[in-house]
């Protein structure tokens, strides 16, 4: 289940099946309908780097583990690098007057500490475990972390620059991005250069007993 429909369409190719359902929908919207109609308990739901871009959402966390049948699970994931200098930087650069008049994006932060997973998931009747691990990722290529971020965290702002704008912020964002993480002339692999992104992510899965 997504909320995009090119996200639903990527899924279908990559694993198509006839005991697959592939449902295009907002998880608000999707909660709600299992409201009214609960149908049959899931033995686990799972949640990988969608809970980011839903505001508030805790709330909606126990409600959601609640669907799963006794023994099952809801695990979860979302990244966690809203203080990283990537993040940092976006906001900054998108915050100068000649972008931030055509920026509708808000870059405020959705991210949940685990601490809060733990506490909002940890009821009677329930196990959790939570917790955070911060991924080293070993990039290659010319403006790796620019690539990266471009196609998720950058994209909201990106996609609301008129062309002009945007290929100035893309320019600036990019300089910013290879000071941060300057590309390392060591072992990755050997005699590579490779530039090292730390990541962080949560992780948290709830078991009914
Ligand atoms: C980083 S992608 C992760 C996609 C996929 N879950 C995966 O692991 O590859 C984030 C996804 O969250 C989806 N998303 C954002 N807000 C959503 C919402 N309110 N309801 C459902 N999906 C949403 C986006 O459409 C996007 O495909």
């Amino acid at each position: 289940m997504d909320a995009s429909p090119e996200m639903v369409d990527a899924a279908r190719a990559a694993a198509p099946g006839d005991d697959v359902e592939y449902v295009l929908a907002d998880v608000r919207a999707w909660l709600a309908a299992r409201r009214d109609a609960p149908g049959e308990a899931p033995r686990a739901i799972v949640s990988n780097a969608m809970f980011q871009w839903v505001e508030d959402h805790l709330g909606m966390i126990p409600e959601l583990a609640d669907l799963v049948a006794p023994g099952g699970s809801l695990a979860l994931q979302v990244p966690a690098n809203f203080d990283a200098p990537s993040h940092v930087l976006l906001r900054e650069l998108a915050a100068r007057p000649e972008y931030a008049r055509h920026v509708t994006a808000r870059l405020r932060d959705t991210s949940v500490r685990a601490e809060e997973y733990l506490r909002a998931l940890a009821r009677p009747g329930w196990r959790v475990d939570a917790w955070e691990t911060t991924y080293l990722h070993v990039l290659q290529g010319p403006d790796p972390v620019f690539e990266w971020i471009s196609g998720t965290g950058a994209r909201p702002v990106l996609e609301s620059l008129p062309d002009a704008e945007r290929e100035r912020f893309a320019r600036e964002y990019r300089a910013a991005l290879r000071r941060a993480y300057p590309a390392l002339r060591r072992a990755y692999p050997a005699g590579e250069a490779g530039t090292v992104l730390p990541f962080r992510r949560v992780f948290a899965v709830a078991t009914r007993d």
